[in-house]
C-alpha cells in the first residue's frame, strides 16, 4: 500500500497522512493521532497480508490467462505492471478522468470489482461497464476471457 503512490481511486490522497486527515478525523469525527502513532497506524496497514487465492483448480487455463495478461497487444501489464501488479499511476480507461491503476494481488478476494463496483464478477470486467479504452480486449474469446479470469484468480 505505501509503496503505489497516491492513494484512494481518484489518487487524491497523497500519502497516508492525508488519509489519517480525510478519511479518520474528517469522515469518522476521529482524534487525530499523533506522528508516531500515525507512522505505526500506516506501516500496520501496510503488512496486512493480501487475501490468498484459493488452491488453482485449471493450470492450464492460468498459464494460458497469464500469456495473455503479458501479451503486449492486450495491454493489461502496461498498466497492472511489476510485483504490485500496479504501476501506481492515474489512468483513464474509459470510466473518468484518472483513476488509480488498482494492484490485483488478491484480487479476487475483493468483489465487486472496479471503483463503481459494477463488475459483479471478474468475467463483468470485460463486458461494458469495464470501460472503454480498458486494454485491447475487444476480440477476446469467451475461452480467452475465462483464462483471464482463471489467471486473475491465482494472483
Ligand atoms: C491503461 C491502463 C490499464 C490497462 C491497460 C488495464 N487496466 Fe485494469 N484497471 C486500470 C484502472 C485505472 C482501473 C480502475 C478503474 C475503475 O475502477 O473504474 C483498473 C481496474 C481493473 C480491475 C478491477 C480491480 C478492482 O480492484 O476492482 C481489473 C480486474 C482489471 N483492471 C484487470 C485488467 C485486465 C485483465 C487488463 C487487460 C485486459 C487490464 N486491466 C488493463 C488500468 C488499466
Amino acid at each position: 500500500m505505501l509503496e503505489t503512490g497516491a492513494l484512494h481511486w481518484s489518487g487524491d490522497l497523497t500519502n497516508f497522512d492525508a488519509l489519517i486527515d480525510e478519511v479518520l478525523v474528517s469522515r469518522m469525527a476521529r482524534v487525530k493521532p499523533g506522528p508516531l502513532h500515525a507512522k505505526a497506524f500506516a506501516r500496520w496497514v501496510d503488512a496486512l497480508p493480501a487475501p490468498r487465492p484459493s488452491t488453482p483448480t485449471d493450470t492450464d487455463a492460468i498459464t494460458k490467462g497469464s500469456a495473455l495478461f503479458h501479451d503486449a497487444t492486450i495491454g493489461c501489464a502496461t498498466c497492472h505492471a511489476g510485483p504490485k501488479l500496479t504501476n501506481s499511476s492515474l489512468a483513464d480507461i474509459g470510466k473518468g478522468p484518472g483513476l488509480k491503476v488498482p494492484s490485483l494481488v488478491g484480487v479476487a478476494a475483493r468483489a465487486p470489482f472496479m471503483h463503481d463496483g459494477c463488475a459483479a464478477t471478474l468475467a463483468d470486467r470485460f463486458g461494458a461497464c469495464g470501460g472503454t479504452a480498458h486494454g485491447s480486449t475487444a476480440s477476446l474469446t469467451p475461452d480467452q476471457v475465462s483464462s483471464l479470469v482463471a489467471y486473475m484468480e491465482s494472483l
